[in-house]
């Protein structure tokens, strides 16, 4: 949408607007009006969120929009409907009323393999009296649908699917989607009025971020991210809905006011989705294709498909769509869909499966959670036969019984979720689920606190809470004690030798020399690595502890802020809220961990044994990656990602969000997606891959 010569002029502009703002260049006057101001943060919206290619900061942007809302609050007669600070709005929305799309908005038909596709095309054919079609093919987002309407160039409004025929005006939570643009110039095309379809999708990565906070604060994860779209466009308070970080893909233009036609209206549906891009909006313009002949339809969605993994969004099959407008009229719909589309749907993520039965499991904190056998089966390819099912209401808001068919997904690389049970298919012979009363393993009565969904063994001498609590501590993203593991905490457990968390530093090698499988070679490895972990870095050590509610985010704020461990027994809860992502729940935690005297005894134990429960200052090794910018993509095999990132900051390198110029390595780990093929379009980028990364940071 960007001409060269405009970027350049925003680009310029917006260091003109820093340096004015920051007081650091030589520009003293403002350097402009607030509607120029606007239109630098519109620019820089589109493209980090709709070009995944920044080319600001993130902080440089918020010291513009902080500016701009500085600035409207002293004056708000300067404030405009589509300014970029509007669209949180103050208050929480009392309900959804019901609204009545400008066109119903009907389904597409499915189709699941080549001869479906045949036939389509045929009748396709037979209808248009043509030889070939033009097609259109795209990817089926898989979210939840909505439609938006500008009006005189502005977003007036924006519904769910409802019925097809009404749907919930959820307009204030729309607005929260960066990818939709608060105005657009269709005004440029003659179009006063335009409805517009398209799917709310929170990509993968925000989609586990948002799971893994669930999993944290004791909520049971959501099955997919189409789920934790949907549900959050229904939230009541738009500023929490702005924090999911949702996305927009717009797909169909539905209905254009009769007066539009300038002749500038595009005659195709590629033509729509190049005028929506240009406008502004997130379309699949970069992930369509335009063929003539259902063959090379079929060819676009075989290649399509093999990329699916590597998307950074969910995606259930392919849309294929007549390209040419008037011959979509003339094909017209039947009562239920278009004949002019048709959807291709990829293997399903979902299988059905039996309930065996339920185990329950007592963790590390005492939390009891159920967990189902099923009748092992394969989903998105790889085999289920056990999977959590969190807590006694979600056992009844998914009405689980024991004999019962469940259906299950495996949504990328999430874990495996029942996503319903089907009563439907009761013999009468299944049973409920009981949940005990006592520990599973110390038989002490479980405790529900109010407020909570999680029963719990409150004895924290259970034997299972402190098997789980060292099996945390010796963990991967812990401590990382490698060829400790689960199965020798175990096996040392019961031998005796490792009673508690301080004995890992003091275990009886000779006695370990003896068990069954032990060699010279494999103690001495065990000795190594648990030698090597007295100076993990002190971000770990407060992760490995187990604190309630700290993960290991939070565990690297509060190391930041702190020289020693015991700085943060004398931290208040108050305290602890100042900093950042620490709120009540978090802050109580750690506050109630520090006042227990087990706790500071454990620590003083680790201390005496040679465990440093100090920071170590991260000054640069050399700094030999000073100014040098990094981006991971992709998923790494050796390292962790923030591992990897770690080493980079700890060499004077950077990392940044996107790719851009301004970047200098591209460090690719498998299945890497649309940031390598970005990167390979720009010369200067040096594309790594694992092994170069870590021999550049032997040599750093
Ligand atoms: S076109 C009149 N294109 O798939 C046809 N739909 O029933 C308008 N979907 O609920 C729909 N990606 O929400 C179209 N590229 C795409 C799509 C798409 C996902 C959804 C749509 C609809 C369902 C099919």
């Amino acid at each position: 949408m960007y001409q060269p010569n405009e970027i350049k002029i925003l680009q310029s502009q917006s260091h003109n607007w820093l340096s004015y703002i920051s007081n650091t260049g030589n520009i003293k006057e403002v350097p402009g009006t607030p509607e120029d101001l606007r239109r630098v943060l519109r620019f820089h919206e589109n493209r980090y969120y709709v070009m995944n290619d920044p080319l600001l900061s993130d902080f440089e942007y918020d010291l513009l929009f902080k500016y701009l809302e500085k600035w409207e609050k002293a004056d708000p007669a300067i404030i405009t409907k589509d300014s970029p600070t509007q669209r949180v709005g103050s208050g929480l929305i009392k309900d959804f009323p019901k609204r009545q799309h400008l066109v119903p908005m009907l389904s597409l038909e499915n189709s699941y393999n080549a001869e479906d596709l045949l036939d389509w095309d045929r009748k396709a054919r037979e209808l248009s009296k043509r030889d070939d079609i033009e097609y259109c093919v795209e990817p089926k987002f898989d979210g939840a649908s909505i439609s938006v309407v500008y009006d005189h160039d502005q977003l007036s409004r924006g519904l769910t699917r409802g019925d097809g025929e009404t749907g919930d005006d959820i307009t204030p939570n729309i607005k929260q989607i960066k990818t939709l643009p608060l105005s657009a110039t269709f005004s440029q095309y003659g179009i006063e009025q335009i409805e517009i379809r398209g799917e709310v999708l929170m990509n993968k990565n925000n989609f586990k971020k948002y799971n893994e906070a669930l999993i944290e604060e004791g909520t049971p994860p959501l099955a997919n991210p189409r789920n934790a779209a949907a549900g959050s466009l229904r939230i009541k308070d738009p500023s929490i809905v702005s924090k999911r970080n949702l996305e927009a893909f717009l797909y169909h233009v539905s209905y254009i006011t009769n007066n539009s036609q300038t002749g500038l209206v595009p005659k195709t549906h590629a033509g729509m989705l190049e005028m929506l891009w240009n406008l502004g909006f997130r379309s699949p313009k970069q992930e369509m294709k335009v063929v003539t002949g259902i063959q090379a339809v079929l060819r676009y969605i075989a290649m399509f498909e093999q990329k699916r993994d590597s998307l950074p969004y969910e995606i259930d099959g392919m849309v294929i769509k007549v390209n040419d407008l008037h011959l979509q009229d003339q094909l017209g719909n039947t009562s239920h869909h278009p004949r002019w589309a048709i959807a291709y749907k990829f293997k399903a993520r979902q299988a059905s499966s039996k309930l065996w039965g339920v185990d329950f499991q007592v963790g590390r904190t005492g939390a009891v959670t159920p967990v189902a056998k099923i009748q092992p089966v394969q989903v998105g390819g790889v085999t289920v036969s056990s999977i959590s099912i969190h807590n006694e209401d979600y056992i009844k808001d998914k009405d689980l019984m024991i004999g019962d068919t469940i259906l299950i997904e495996r949504s990328g690389d999430v874990i495996p979720q029942i996503v319903k049970s089907l009563p439907e298919l009761r013999s009468g012979n299944e049973q409920l689920i009981r949940f005990p009363k006592k520990c599973p393993v110390c038989h002490t009565a479980l405790f529900k606190p109010q407020d909570e969904a999680v029963w719990r063994c409150i004895n924290i001498n259970c034997e299972a809470q402190i098997i789980e609590r060292i099996i945390h501590f010796v963990s991967k993203d812990a401590m990382d004690i490698r060829s400790f593991g689960e199965a020798n905490v175990r096996r040392f457990y019961s031998l005796g030798i490792l009673p508690d968390i301080p004995s890992i530093y003091s275990l009886d090698f000779d006695i370990i020399k003896t068990i069954e499988g032990f060699g010279n070679k494999s103690v001495e490895n065990l000795q190594q690595a648990i030698e090597q972990s007295k100076s993990q870095p002190l971000h770990r050590i407060i992760y490995a502890l187990g604190i309630r509610f700290v993960g290991e985010t939070t565990a690297k704020t509060l190391a930041q802020s702190i020289h020693h461990i015991y700085d943060l027994a004398k931290l208040s809860p108050e305290k602890l809220m100042v900093l950042e992502d620490v709120g009540i729940k978090v802050a109580n935690s750690i506050y109630e961990f520090f006042k227990n005297e087990d706790n500071l005894k454990m620590l003083q134990k680790l201390e005496q044994r040679g465990v440093s429960l100090q920071r170590k200052e991260s000054t640069p090794v050399t700094g030999g990656l000073t100014g040098q910018t990094f981006l991971f993509t992709g998923t790494l095999q050796e390292l962790k990602r923030s591992d990897a990132e770690e080493m980079v900051e700890k060499r004077g390198g950077k990392i940044v969000s996107g790719v851009s110029s301004k970047l200098h390595y591209l460090v690719v780990g498998e299945e890497a997606g649309s940031k390598l093929e970005k990167a390979k379009k720009i010369s200067s980028i040096k594309i790594l891959n694992e092994k170069d990364f870590l021999t550049l940071m032997n040599k750093s």
